[in-house]
């Protein structure tokens, strides 16, 4: 197969880990008889840098024109950086909620996968990571909160500001067939996260998951409220399969559930569309305190990129290859620094490395 890949190095630890990710991907077409090719485009700060906007319609153009995108990661210190000095519209953040637009990346998709080997970095309880946990967390990409119209504006003396959540049923739908056809390939259940007891965009969203699940007879579908789920998510995180919601609350349970994983450096995402294009990148963001120090976890870019071999190429056994490559690599002791054990007794039986080694290492074991 002739793949063309668009990559979106970034800033911060995002040009160390995409370089690596970039590595798996070449070793793993070398070995199953594929031909990639890569072309890199500006995004985030380094764009600003060089073009004073976060995303140009050059690079718009050109991610279009792609298979598939590889994404890094954007954004600087928001205390620091002078990128956070320019108008809202003019800041990183801004070129990837673009991207995600101009692509109609709708459906993002966040595993949350509790790995045997680093269940001691969970920071739950153990008789609750015992149980072990594997969830998909698909959060509604394009709408609600982070694309309504918003303002800023004086009244009465005092300054106001307004944000709207706008959903439509058509929206609304197409990210769940998308959650209940991804059940169906897992564990048949669907927890739709809302905020039905206050919200009309939650009562919408219900309605329509309800509607949806009709043709799923299947998949169990389950309602929660956001407030709740935050809660389960520490309480008893093994009760969760897909977890379909929207934006923000997406958004915010991503984060929660990486968190309970042990490290956001091994969680990977895809965003997609409706037809096989999509944008795949680590759920862990620009980290620039530690970028350039080459200590950063690639495994969560290289899961992406298993991820878009998976869900825009189809090549599920290159995808397993890279996967288990992974799973070996962590059996066999090696460790980044954040997924390194807490205690002295712990950290005798594992082995420090950093970006490049781990992504040599996993080359390897392909
Ligand atoms: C994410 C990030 C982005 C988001 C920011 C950088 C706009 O937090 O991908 O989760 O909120 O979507
Ligand atoms: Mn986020």
């Amino acid at each position: 197969m002739n793949m063309n890949i668009v990559c979106i190095p970034g800033d911060g630890i995002g040009p160390e880990v995409v370089a690596e990710a970039k590595k798996v991907l070449e070793k793993a077409a070398s070995v199953y008889g594929h031909e990639i090719n890569f072309e890199d485009i500006l995004m985030g700060g380094a764009s600003i840098d060089v073009h004073g906007v976060p995303l140009t319609e050059e690079a718009i153009a050109t991610a279009k024109a792609a298979d598939a995108v590889l994404m890094g990661s954007i954004g600087g210190n928001t205390q620091t950086s002078p990128w956070y000095k320019l108008p809202p519209e003019k800041r990183p953040e801004a070129g990837l909620l673009k991207i995600r637009k101009a692509l109609n990346l709708f459906a993002n998709l966040r595993p949350a996968v509790l790995y045997e080997e680093l269940a001691a970095a969970c920071p739950l309880k153990t008789e609750i990571s015992e149980k072990g946990f594997d969830m998909m967390i698909m959060r509604e990409l394009t709408g609600g909160l982070y694309f309504g119209e918003r303002k800023t504006f004086e009244e009465d003396g005092e300054l106001k500001a307004i944000d709207t959540l706008t959903y439509s049923e058509s929206e609304i739908r197409r990210i769940a067939v998308k959650g209940f056809d991804i059940a169906r390939k897992r564990r048949q259940k669907v927890t739709s996260v809302d905020k039905a007891n206050v919200l009309d965009s939650s009562r919408l969203w219900r309605k329509v998951v309800e509607e949806v699940a009709k043709d799923y007879p299947d998949v169990t579908l389950e309602h929660m409220l956001v407030d709740n789920c935050a809660m389960q998510l520490v309480k008893n995180p093994a009760q969760f399969d897909v977890i379909l919601t929207e934006n923000m609350f997406g958004d915010i349970l991503s984060d929660e559930a990486s968190m309970v994983t042990g490290s956001i450096g091994m969680l990977a995402s895809a965003s997609l569309n409706d037809t096989k294009f999509g944008l795949y990148e680590p759920s862990g963001g620009s980290a620039p305190d530690i970028a350039g120090k080459g200590i950063a976890n690639p495994i969560a870019t290289i899961l992406s990129a298993s991820m878009m071999l998976r869900y825009t190429f189809d090549l599920d056994k290159e995808a397993d290859a890279i996967d288990n490559a992974v799973k070996k690599v962590l059996t066999e002791g090696y460790r980044t620094i954040d997924i390194m054990p807490q205690d002295e007794e712990g950290k005798k039986k594992v082995k420090q490395v950093g970006t490049k080694e781990m992504g040599d290492l996993i080359c390897e074991r392909l």
